[in-house]
């Protein structure tokens, strides 16, 4: 059966612009974000809490998780406090991300097999409070295999590396998604994807056998603000007129 594929919108770069000032603005509001991404036909709002708070804050997680209209995915890295933080708040999903604190974003996919016994604890202990667990990882056949045998709802396949490559290398790439995507839906898991989704790989996606997410953050925001600047600054000139 061919199923609708849900778009979550990962709304941390409007954190990281409310950063950049320090959180002493009123705007942008990230609930206004949700608000408005519930109407263009988002399906799920994406955020995640960094261990470095460079974008999103735990004050934002308390405040989404309650009030967000759509369902929340909240990444977080493999850590019993972060899991604390998820059990507290009790978003929809949680997916586990690997973690460096001088990325420029997440890099990689998690290397299950380093951290197979803690992964599987901290999954077992947020789908005993009902909350749905992904993992982040390379379209690695091995990495299916170990996120099947660690208990993960999903597999969200990082696509970071198909979008930057080339040529034969991106057909080769493309072949590794779709053999593990079929691997991780044989072994009963839903399949996700996302990271770097342009307009034009969006499209392309689609054609990922058994592809039931996609999470989409930097794109999204960068045409929102090619997108709404003419009406940003008409707005501004009325103010001032
Ligand atoms: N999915 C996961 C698990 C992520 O960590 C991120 C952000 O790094 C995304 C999707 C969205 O990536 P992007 O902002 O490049 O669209």
């Amino acid at each position: 059966m061919k199923h609708k594929i849900s778009l979550g919108v990962n709304i941390d770069h409007v954190a990281t612009l409310r950063q950049v000032r320090g959180n002493t603005t009123a705007y942008p509001s990230l609930l206004e974000m949700v608000q408005l991404s519930k109407q263009g036909g988002a399906s799920q709002i994406t955020i995640h809490l960094r261990e470095d708070r460079r974008h999103i804050q735990d004050h934002d997680v308390v405040q989404l998780c309650a009030k967000s209209k759509l369902p929340i995915n909240l990444e977080i890295a493999v850590d019993s406090k972060m899991v604390n933080m998820a059990l507290k708040n009790k978003p929809h999903w949680v997916c586990f991300v690997p973690e460096k604190r001088q990325e420029l974003t997440t890099e990689g996919g998690l290397d299950i097999e380093r951290c197979f016994q803690q992964i599987k604890k901290l999954t077992l202990r947020l789908q005993s409070a009902g909350i749905k667990v992904s993992f982040f990882i390379e379209p690695s056949l091995k990495q299916v295999e170990l996120s099947a045998l660690a208990g993960a709802d999903a597999i969200e396949f990082h696509t970071g590396q198909w979008v930057l490559s080339q040529g034969v290398q991106k057909k080769k790439v493309w072949n590794h998604l779709v053999e593990a995507a079929q691997w991780g839906h044989h072994l009963g898991m839903r399949v996700h994807a996302g990271h770097g989704l342009d307009y034009s790989h969006a499209k392309s996606i689609v054609k990922l056998p058994h592809l039931r997410e996609v999470n989409i953050g930097h794109s999204l925001i960068c045409y929102a603000l090619t997108d709404g600047i003419k009406l940003a600054v008409q707005k501004m000139r009325r103010q001032i007129r």
